[in-house]
């Protein structure tokens, strides 16, 4: 495992005044409709009972709304799960053995691909981590993958963790013509949307191949109860669900809280984004002082800004480790790839504006102790 061992991880979560600042998690005070459905969820004791085993119906539909909106093609359906990862673990057992080739960019967000190897996958990672091609998927070096490959799921992350760019409608729509040619599934996954200046559904463009991967951990702010979705057409549904792990339904109290929430969801985010932009901005006001790093995508399409360390000659994970001593959890390179070990710092937004500004405040110090080691 990349980053803090379990064992690490464990004694982290006991430190109580810890800025988790590496997970993308929201720390900002939940929306009180939210709280309060939560605290009636408990008092009622609805955890007694199994969740339906595709999930409670207002929350499929509110799902579906969302994502989907009124013209949706008929057939199209939403499983919830316990966290998007849990739906990602379905569609890459499920979809994947040892003719198919899981391609992905490099950085990406690692857990699919071994889901996907632990079937007897292939993985390959195209690398992203150039200027030049914006830090996107190039849908030539997709072709010339996929061209190679007996049978491919394209594991698509949109905005991508940990880089924050994003795919405006004419990238998106370059990937779903060479995905359709090669008649590969894309995993659209969209964890990050609702941070997006503007974002745009593979779903849209190639509805019958497509699996969009949905998730209440971040916009929300509800990772500890584990709920998130996957949207697809009847065919490619039916045979997922078909080996559906969560079938005694997924966490009731994460479903009461997301129905809560989309009742309010549109003023939510604005303000969640407002919060974590003006914390990109302090961030990046703060990098700027200081020679040698740079904010790779800025601002950023998720709720994260990635800095490069490599022009001050300082190793990312040492900046890190000493943000750590000073209480201030973020992530690495080394966390979303194979050959970026030791680069770039990623630093989450949605957190209280203080955490900002303390992460602020350390870094010139930080830098200058990782300098002088
Ligand atoms: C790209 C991506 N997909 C999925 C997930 C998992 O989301 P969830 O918390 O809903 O399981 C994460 C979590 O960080 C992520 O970064």
């Amino acid at each position: 495992m990349v980053g803090p061992s379990a064992q690490n991880f464990d004694n982290l979560h006991k430190s109580e005044d810890m800025r988790w600042m590496g997970q993308n998690t929201n720390h900002l005070p939940a929306h009180p409709l939210v709280k309060e459905a939560l605290l009636k969820g408990i008092h009622d004791q609805s955890y007694n009972l199994y969740a339906p085993p595709q999930g409670l119906e207002e929350l499929r539909e509110q799902v579906l709304r969302d994502l989907v909106g009124p013209n949706r093609s008929h057939g199209t359906q939403v499983l919830i799960t316990d966290g998007a990862v849990e739906g990602l673990y379905l569609v890459c057992k499920r979809l994947s053995d040892e003719n198919t080739t899981l391609v992905t960019t490099d950085p990406t967000w690692v857990w699919p691909l071994n889901f996907s190897r632990n079937e007897g996958a292939n993985i390959s990672r195209l690398p992203i981590y150039d200027k030049a091609k914006n830090y996107k998927l190039d849908p030539q070096e997709l072709e010339s993958q996929l061209s190679l490959n007996k049978k491919s799921i394209i594991y698509l992350i949109d905005p991508l963790n940990p880089l924050g760019s994003c795919y405006d409608l004419d990238e998106l729509t370059r990937i779903a013509e060479v995905a359709k040619k090669y008649d590969a599934v894309v995993v659209h996954d969209c964890t990050y949307r609702d941070f997006a200046f503007e974002h745009f559904l593979m779903r849209d463009l190639y509805p019958e191949k497509t699996i969009t991967t949905y998730s209440f951990s971040k916009w929300l702010g509800i990772a500890g109860l584990r709920t998130g979705a996957i949207i697809a057409d009847e065919a490619l549904f039916e045979h997922l669900v078909d080996d559906q792990p969560n079938i005694l339904g997924s966490n009731i109290l994460g479903q009461l809280a997301a129905i809560a929430a989309f009742k309010v969801k549109r003023e939510w985010v604005d303000q969640v984004n407002l919060v974590q932009r003006r914390n990109q901005d302090i961030i990046k006001g703060a990098v700027d002082l200081l020679a040698g790093l740079n904010p790779v995508v800025y601002p950023s399409n998720g709720n994260f800004l990635a800095v490069d360390c490599v022009d001050s000659g300082v190793s990312a994970n040492a900046i890190a480790e000493e943000l750590l001593r000073r209480g201030i959890f973020v992530r690495t390179s080394d966390y979303h790839s194979d050959i970026l070990k030791d680069v770039f710092l990623k630093i989450s937004t949605t957190v209280p504006e203080e955490w900002a500004d303390q992460f602020a405040e350390e870094l010139p110090g930080v830098l200058e102790k990782c300098s002088t080691k």
